[in-house]
């Protein structure tokens, strides 16, 4: 439900203090109506009250909302090992151009690889040069090509004869038909083998919709497996991430990456969970698995990819190892049943952290990457407060026990912790979820203040302020933004936290799970009101937070302010949830004379006010500068904004 406000919401006890003026033909709802006394605002930038941790803001993903394939990862083919359903090998089809004529099977006796042991086999009777004949794909929801752009494309082939001639591969684009790159590549007969192949784009326009098609122009018989086409990649790398999705998360400002998940770490059952060791080595040894969130994982987005994120982002992952629970309710036995998810557990924290000379590190050498990752924090499991058999304390129990002796070094984090149901570990951790309305988020801001600060600290893994969708709308920012200021202040406790989910493709039939940080399709992102929200406020984190007390604000009206000692700068975060603004009176003790603060603010006309693909910069942050006096510094916020003030001391 939406948070209605209105300047009657103003405190009755401070009714006195008001000067309300009512407007003939009582207006009392505007904002011009009332006349608000300031409220005062004290803050001693010497006085730090709590530590900020430096690990505040970071990143969590999973695979939801095509967030990897057909998203990060920077596979453009959907489908590219012809994986079948019902309605065949979606979203492959026959192209037959002119007379050609030409059929497709599924051929389960023969394959590149193990994992890979079938192929799609194409059968062409005629074809000419003008007439190709062969099969397309859609990509996901099209592909975003760019002007003078190599894309790298590699494929497996087995041809009988030579006869049938190099396969075409082509990008065209959906409207017109025109072709935007094209190669040929030359097959020969024999065993299976794969073949690579470059298209590169001239001067085209930027566009989405493209499709690929891969034909031949004779007849004979080509058996076909893995074709991959990959767009370039954030730093180049091979099997890597798209870029302008990396670009808009190091925008963040990110410590740490929370991986693999969420639900996708668990899986829906024991079998489709993120079998880690499943998802090492070269590509066509990977099978895929089964996500939970109703499609198929290519894995092709494997843990060292995950590593490798991290890397890129110069960011530290916060592993999460299967812990025995999966979706629909199975859990495994404590015990010798649970023996070899402990082992598992222990091997890939080896493969993470291991040198070479450890048989995991030296797995992890083989795959290309021989330096370790800082690693400072695992998670045992997700979410098992949602075990009802009640088995995680003694599954965690299991799992710390051989962790904490192999790796003593690692703080662990626990997950059946959330202050909606009772916690029964006592982890050095413990990871609690919130997804709420706007109004209910502002209601939450100080349940942290009264915590406990003698049990485990606490990592909010995944939050949300959720009423927009696909991507929050400002309503939700000021949600988020309140949300904040109580994780700021209270960071003695909070030391980790992670916006969920991060990524959806937008495109239809793309989404799982309404209100998500970075919307993008097949060509663009967008941010959200919420991702430049959060983007301000880790941009302007601190090491402290000072000393303050407020008087007199609205109801809807929620502040932080925090020092960065060593650079002398207070970072002042107004969040303004309310229709009315907000005027105060800022005493800066600890800040003589005059200074030009800069204030960056994010502005929503209501709260439904969003940002879309067609519109991505409706709601974006404005950078103005202000003179601020520390003795008495007069400032309003306006409604409905967030702003941050970095003021030099
Ligand atoms: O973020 C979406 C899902 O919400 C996560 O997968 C899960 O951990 C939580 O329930």
């Amino acid at each position: 439900m939406r948070d209605t406000r209105c300047a009657l919401e103003i405190r009755w006890s401070k009714l006195p203090r008001l000067c309300v003026v009512l407007l003939a033909g009582f207006a009392i709802c505007s904002s011009a109506s009332a006349q608000v006394v300031p409220a005062q605002l004290t803050i001693d930038v010497n006085k730090i009250v709590t530590p900020i941790s430096p690990m505040l803001y970071g990143l969590m993903t999973e695979e939801i909302n095509h967030s990897y394939d057909g998203g990060l990862y920077g596979e453009l083919i959907q489908n590219r090992t012809f994986r079948s359903t019902w309605e065949g090998e979606p979203p492959w089809d026959l192209v037959r151009h002119g007379n050609a004529v030409a059929a497709r099977s599924l051929d389960r006796s023969t394959g590149p690889s193990k994992a890979l042991s079938y192929s799609m086999k194409l059968s062409v009777t005629t074809a000419s040069a003008t007439d190709e004949a062969g099969l397309t794909n859609p990509g996901y929801w099209g592909y975003g090509l760019r002007p003078d752009t190599t894309y790298n494309g590699s494929l497996y082939a087995c041809v009988e004869s030579a006869e049938v001639g190099p396969i075409t591969v082509k990008l065209v684009n959906n409207a017109t038909g025109a072709v935007q790159a094209q190669t040929q590549v030359s097959v020969e007969p024999g065993p299976w083998k794969q073949y690579v192949y470059k298209l590169t784009t001239g001067k085209i326009s930027p566009s989405k919709d493209n499709h690929l098609e891969l034909v031949v122009r004779h007849p004979g018989t080509v058996w076909l497996q893995f074709v991959s086409l990959m767009q370039p990649t954030f730093k180049g790398r091979p099997n890597g991430n798209r870029i302008d999705l990396m670009e808009r998360m190091a925008e963040m400002h990110p410590k740490f990456l929370r991986l693999p998940g969420g639900n996708y770490l668990e899986g829906s059952t024991v079998a489709t969970r993120f079998d880690w060791k499943k998802t090492l080595g070269p590509v066509v040894d990977r099978a895929g698995h089964e996500g939970p969130w109703g499609y198929w994982s290519t894995d092709g987005f494997g843990l060292l990819e995950f590593l490798e994120w991290c890397e890129d982002l110069k960011v530290e992952p916060v592993l999460a190892v299967y812990a025995g629970y999966s979706l629909r309710g199975t859990h495994v036995a404590v015990g010798k049943d649970l023996e070899p998810f402990v082992q598992d557990a222990l091997d890939e924290v080896e493969y993470v952290t291991g040198d070479v000379t450890t048989k995991w590190g030296a797995e992890r050498a083989r795959n290309g990457h021989p330096a370790p990752f800082p690693l400072h924090y695992l998670e045992v499991g997700n979410e098992d407060y949602l075990d009802k058999s009640g088995s995680y304390p003694a599954r965690y129990a299991q799992f710390a026990e051989a962790l904490h002796q192999r790796y003593p070094q690692y703080k662990l984090i626990s997950t059946d912790g959330n202050s909606e149901y009772e916690t029964k570990v006592k982890s050095d951790i413990s990871d609690e979820h919130y997804y709420k309305s706007p109004a209910d988020m502002m209601d939450l801001v100080h349940h942290y203040d009264t915590a406990s600060r003698t049990g485990p600290k606490i990592f909010v893994g995944e939050w949300a302020t959720r009423s927009g969708s696909p991507t929050p709308n400002f309503g939700d920012a000021l949600g988020d933004a309140a949300w904040m200021t109580s994780m700021e202040r209270n960071s003695d406790l909070i030391i980790m936290a992670s916006y969920a989910p991060l990524l959806v493709n937008v495109s239809p039939g793309g989404m799982e799970w309404p209100t998500d940080l970075i919307g993008f399709d097949a060509a663009t992102t967008y941010a959200s009101p919420s991702y430049w929200a959060q983007s301000l406020f880790a941009g302007h984190l601190g090491d402290g937070t000072a000393q303050s007390s407020i008087q007199g604000e609205n109801h809807r009206f929620f502040y932080s302010a925090t020092v960065d000692t060593k650079g002398k700068v207070l970072h002042l975060k107004l969040v303004n949830a309310s229709n009315v603004a907000q005027p105060m009176v800022v005493s800066l003790a600890g800040i003589q004379g005059a200074h030009t603060a800069k204030v960056t603010s994010l502005h929503g006309a209501t709260f439904e006010a969003t940002n879309t693909m067609d519109k991505p910069d409706e709601i974006h942050p404005v950078t103005t500068s202000v003179a601020v006096s520390g003795a008495a510094w007069k400032h309003t916020v306006p409604a409905l904004t967030i702003e941050v003030v970095d003021v030099p001391f």
